[in-house]
């Protein structure tokens, strides 16, 4: 059996039920993006209260270019206002922020700017927030295939050795410790293709409550239920 420390090193959240959220307030659905855009600042600093050394959140994912045109271009701008308007907050806060995800389908402009703030903050070192966006787990697995298939092909790597250790070298998040614990909000008990290869052993908790209402208090009442759970990681108990 593996001791929990009280805290998870490494949460992961999807961020859902904006857009319920705004529609239960007659209002448009990016009206709920706004407002849980706001959520992420406190529950980034409730991360460091609680100990929590690396938060990953999914922004934007590869199937979510099919929601209609005006969502996705709202979403890109509130993406871009976001960067620009936090970036000095994040620094000075000793936020350490990377990107996950394809960014060959982004706009150069969100790319510049999401370029800009890791160059930023990457001597940071409090808490590193990571921000999947246009990321797909199955996407990220076969960008990652793609790359070690280029290196054997160059000759850099034996087929030999490809094995569990290497594989995760070519993900996204290779410099990132898996998951410890994933939350997804809004009542939806579904991983919808988030960190597929790297939350193989992590705790899921899926909580009611709408991301644009999830505050730090809820965050620390989940994140304190991990402490009891027994992690096994396959094996029997003692
Ligand atoms: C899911 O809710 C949420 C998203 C697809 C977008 C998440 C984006 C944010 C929280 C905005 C800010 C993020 C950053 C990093 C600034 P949904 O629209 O699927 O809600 P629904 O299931 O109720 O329709």
């Amino acid at each position: 059996m593996t001791e929990n420390k009280a805290s998870p090193d490494h949460v992961a959240i999807i961020m859902d039920g904006n857009g319920r959220w705004a529609q239960m307030r007659n209002r448009p659905r990016l009206v709920g993006h706004h407002a849980g855009a706001k959520r992420v600042r406190e529950i980034l600093r409730a991360s460091v209260e609680l100990d929590i050394k690396y938060l990953t959140i999914f922004a934007f994912s590869t199937e979510n270019w099919k929601r209609t045109q005006t969502e996705v271009a709202g979403l890109m701008k509130l993406f871009k206002r976001y960067i620009r308007r936090e970036s000095q907050n994040l620094f000075q806060e000793g936020v350490r922020v990377r990107f996950i995800g394809d960014r060959v389908r982004l706009e150069p402009a969100l790319v510049d700017l999401m370029d800009g703030l890791e160059l930023l903050t990457a001597d940071n070192d409090r808490v590193h927030l990571t921000i999947a966006l246009n990321y797909g787990g199955r996407d990220e697995v076969a960008r990652a295939a793609r790359r070690l298939a280029h290196d054997v092909e160059m000759g850099k790597l034996n087929p030999r050795d490809v094995c569990d250790e290497t594989f995760p070298r070519y993900l996204d998040t290779h410099v990132l410790p898996d998951p410890d614990l994933v939350i997804r909000t809004s009542g939806e008990a579904r991983i919808s293709n988030f960190l597929l290869w790297q939350s193989a052993y992590a705790e899921y908790e899926f909580i009611e409550t709408l991301w644009p209402d999830f505050t730090a208090e809820i965050f620390a009442e989940v994140v304190g239920r991990y402490a009891v759970r027994d992690r096994r990681y396959g094996a029997v108990l003692a």
